[in-house]
């Protein structure tokens, strides 16, 4: 058909609605092309339909910014990791960095980016920590729902990746994770939920693993049943890639996998014409997956003119200027002693620059999140711009005011990378005695971990004064990390993780079947993730989910309840003051708790349901304001499958971490309407 001819379609009316225009294509399609549709090409496309003018739709990795190509050949903005971002505790920057990063798909002529990654921090071990977001489910569906609502608002598809439970890199092709279902709705599922129900992702990856023994890719429970019948999940799911090697093709199409990728394995044509010879009704299912798949060609603007999509950008300076922000936002202070942060230059004569990590470039490897940015300020660098012509820079720690070490992990297999996890919890030995020495040589010794997953710090931390945790920063890392460490920036991020003092602490690590598993990973700490664990067991963790430092103080008082009595469906407000009590302008991550002290099942000491960031000048008092809906005092009840509720006290904590609660009140909730 001439171009001409096809632009009369029904479906090529931009003024007809949503469905009309998918059923006016479906209906046009042949078996053979439902069957073309649903594998890809080329590692990051689908198959054109010339004939009916049906384009590739492209999507490219990842989640730190985009990588069309592994050559570099396309330069992009490259974005700190997500567990910086989470540390930033700031769903307005995570809704900037959605646009962004949709604006350079956009600039690149492609459709879908494949980000964000929100598997939960289970073990620290897990080599993709630093791609993932963090342990807490409530701060996990804040964040990606700003990060799928920046993605779509520039008719960019989002995919939200791996559902489910892939939150280990051993064996994860062949693992099954064995996971309690009150586990999955208490902390595996709830972002994955909110994708949908807040943020209306258009697509879903699934993952490599076997869910309670059955692979992503054909879990009817967890594709038909959860997501798309439970939830209302409107987009469809592509696999991950090479995520079908093990998976029938007739189990794929049930469940509802619309596109495997990269290429055709079990959506091989042979393969689906026997599934469909062999039961009539998985055309049904077919036609579902892929009316799925139009749709969301269509939301990206596939077949509209190109004046109705947005226009889309790439290395703009607004782009780099907010890897710069989110970067400054996200670095958290772990230790300060004697106020040894921030260096002031003008009292400084040089600085000693030392360790593996200040030359790191940490946007190449670490797998399918790797980048290629324009360029990447390194640490050094950073610290040189700052110190041109004011201080020198030296490596001799005997001989300078003040020294910095630059530690940490890497991208490298083992370290913090994709296919594998980490070998050890430790950091390499040579960087501990590179620690130890420096110290020894100069008390003032300030170390900044380059690195994306918590690690051990017991053999050296007493000795050491001020510890920064930079992760890996992004493209202005460098200028970020200088930017704090010169106190241009006041740090106030907070850490999205646990960090535990052995890795023996860590639920996770109670035995080979709880990590690293064989055929099987046992999820025997139910829903005792992360602070969830610490707290209820009485372990005190190295540093706290929550929990990160400021140059200024802060105050809290004054907790206000506006009731006593909570009913069914009722919303209670609660509010606090908080004072900078410092001398410098500083933001503060107020974070709200809950807790049900009594329960008939076993529930955790307390759970994250509210955080505010709250930018305060030096002696500035606040009101923070937060609310509490009934549906933040519920579990999941194993013996209905349903969401419960119980009647009873139930306490409120506000604190600036997990553990740091500086105040507390209670109420009651009665089971009856308002
Ligand atoms: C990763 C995905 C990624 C895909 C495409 C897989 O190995 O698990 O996160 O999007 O490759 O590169």
């Amino acid at each position: 058909m001439e171009k001409e001819d096809r632009a009369l379609l029904s479906f090529m009316n931009s003024n007809l609605s949503l469905e009309e225009r998918v059923e006016d294509l479906f209906s046009r399609l042949t078996l053979e092309e439902k069957f073309k549709l649903s594998s890809g090409r080329l590692m990051w496309y689908t198959r054109k339909i010339k004939r009916l003018g049906i384009d590739s739709f492209a999507m490219y990795d990842g989640p730190h910014g985009v990588r069309p190509d592994y050559e570099g050949k396309n330069p992009c903005t490259y974005f700190p990791s997500a567990i910086c971002r989470a540390a930033t505790w700031d769903p307005e920057l995570s809704e900037q960095f959605g646009i962004a990063i949709a604006e350079e798909v956009r600039e690149l002529g492609a459709h879908m980016i494949l980000a964000p990654g929100i598997n939960i921090q289970r073990t620290p071990m897990c080599g993709r920590t630093f791609e993932y977001q963090t342990e807490d489910p409530y701060l996990n569906k804040e964040l990606v729902v700003a990060v799928v609502k920046g993605i779509q608002s520039q008719r960019i598809a989002a995919c939200v990746k791996h559902f489910a439970c892939n939150n280990q890199e051993t064996n994860r092709f062949t693992v099954s994770s064995e996971v309690s279902e009150r586990a999955l709705e208490e902390i595996y599922f709830p972002a994955f939920k909110a994708a949908v129900q807040d943020a209306d992702a258009w697509s879903f990856m699934s993952c490599y693993n076997k869910l309670n023994g059955i692979y992503g890719s054909e879990n009817y429970y967890l594709l038909r049943e959860t997501l798309m019948n439970k939830w209302g999940f409107r987009g469809f799911v592509v696999s991950d890639w090479n995520a079908t090697a093990f998976t029938a093709t007739e189990g794929c199409i049930k469940a509802g996998l619309s596109l495997e990728m990269p290429t055709r394995n079990v959506y091989k044509i042979k393969k689906m014409e026997k599934a469909l010879d062999e039961e009539p009704d998985n055309l049904k299912f077919l036609n579902d997956n892929v009316r799925r798949l139009l749709r969301v060609m269509f939301l990206v603007g596939l077949f509209d003119d190109k004046s109705l999509v947005p226009k889309g950008s790439r290395n703009t300076p607004e782009h780099q200027m907010l890897a710069r922000k989110i970067a400054q936002n996200g670095i958290v202070l772990l230790k300060n002693e004697n106020k040894l942060l921030p260096i002031k230059l003008s009292e400084i004569r040089n600085i000693a620059v030392l360790g593996p990590n200040k030359d790191l470039k940490t946007s190449l490897n670490g797998g399918s999140s790797q980048n290629f940015p324009p360029y990447e300020i390194t640490a050094l660098e950073g610290l040189k711009e700052k110190c041109k012509n004011k201080v020198k820079i030296i490596n001799s720690p005997s001989d300078s005011d003040v020294s910095i070490l630059f530690v940490g992990l890497n991208h490298e297999e083992y370290m913090d990378a994709e296919h594998v996890d980490k070998k050890s919890f430790k950091l390499p030995i040579d960087q501990v005695k590179l620690i130890n020495k420096t110290v020894t040589e100069n008390p003032n010794t300030i170390v900044v971990l380059i690195s994306g997953s918590p690690i051990s710090m017991v053999d050296w931390i007493e000795k050491v004064p001020a510890v920064i945790q930079a992760w890996y920063a992004g493209m202005e890392g460098g200028r970020a990390i200088a930017d704090v460490i010169f106190g241009d920036v006041n740090p106030s991020g907070k850490l999205p993780i646990t960090f535990p003092k052995e890795l023996s602490d860590s639920p996770a690590h109670k035995s080979t079947k709880t990590y690293p598993g064989d055929e099987k990973v046992y999820y025997d700490e139910g829903i005792f993730v992360g602070y969830r664990h610490f707290d209820t067991k009485h372990i005190e963790p190295l540093f706290p989910f929550g929990y990160g430092l400021s140059y200024t103080q802060f105050t809290y008082e004054n907790i206000k309840l506006n009731k006593e009595k909570l009913m069914r469906d009722g919303l209670l407000d609660v509010s606090i003051d908080l004072t900078n009590s410092g001398t410098v302008e500083g933001s503060e991550i107020v974070q709200l708790y809950i807790s049900d002290p009594i329960s008939s099942v076993n529930r955790p000491l307390k759970e994250l349901k509210g955080f505010r960031k709250v930018k305060l000048e030096p002696s500035e008092k606040t009101q923070v304001k937060f609310q509490i809906k009934t549906e933040d005092l519920a579990f999941f009840d194993e013996n209905s499958s349903e969401w419960k509720i119980e009647e009873g006290k139930f306490k409120v904590m506000i604190g600036s971490s997990s553990v740091d609660i500086h105040l507390e009140s209670e109420f009651e909730y009665i089971d009856k309407e308002n």
